[in-house]
């Protein structure tokens, strides 16, 4: 089962997605959780157990400029863009969403 799982994530990787990370709590701290997804598809944080706790956010690689988090599930309401890692200087690298009013707020996001 686990074999399976590493390599449809590999799989979907290699065709050309992004790989996103939030956590509960600042810095990387807390649950922390990543996701590798193809962009403009939308996913809701209900399914992963971290609906509105969301306090630290990081777009890492891959096929995209940055993801969209949004206040509402299906994203929907409210969104906070958070640009993919460049070297921290081209890009923000990791950012605590508590500096941009975005804690414990992100119910669904999708990467563009
Ligand atoms: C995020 O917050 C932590 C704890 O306050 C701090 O150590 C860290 O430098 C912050 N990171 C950014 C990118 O501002
Ligand atoms: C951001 O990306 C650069 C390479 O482009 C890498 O050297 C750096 O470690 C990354 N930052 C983090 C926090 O992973």
């Amino acid at each position: 089962m686990k074999a399976v799982l590493a390599l449809s994530l590999l799989t979907s990787a290699v065709s050309g997605s992004v790989v996103f990370s939030l956590s509960t709590e600042l810095n990387g701290q807390g649950i922390r959780k990543s996701w590798v997804v193809d962009r403009w598809k939308c996913h809701n944080l209900a399914e992963d157990g971290i609906d509105n706790q969301a306090s630290w956010a990081f777009v890492d690689a891959g096929l995209a400029n940055g993801c969209d988090l949004y206040d509402d599930a299906d994203c929907k309401g409210r969104s906070l863009f958070v640009k993919k890692n460049n070297s921290n200087i081209l890009g923000p690298g990791p950012v605590n969403l508590t500096d941009y009013n975005f804690d414990n707020i992100a119910s669904s996001f999708s990467c563009v």
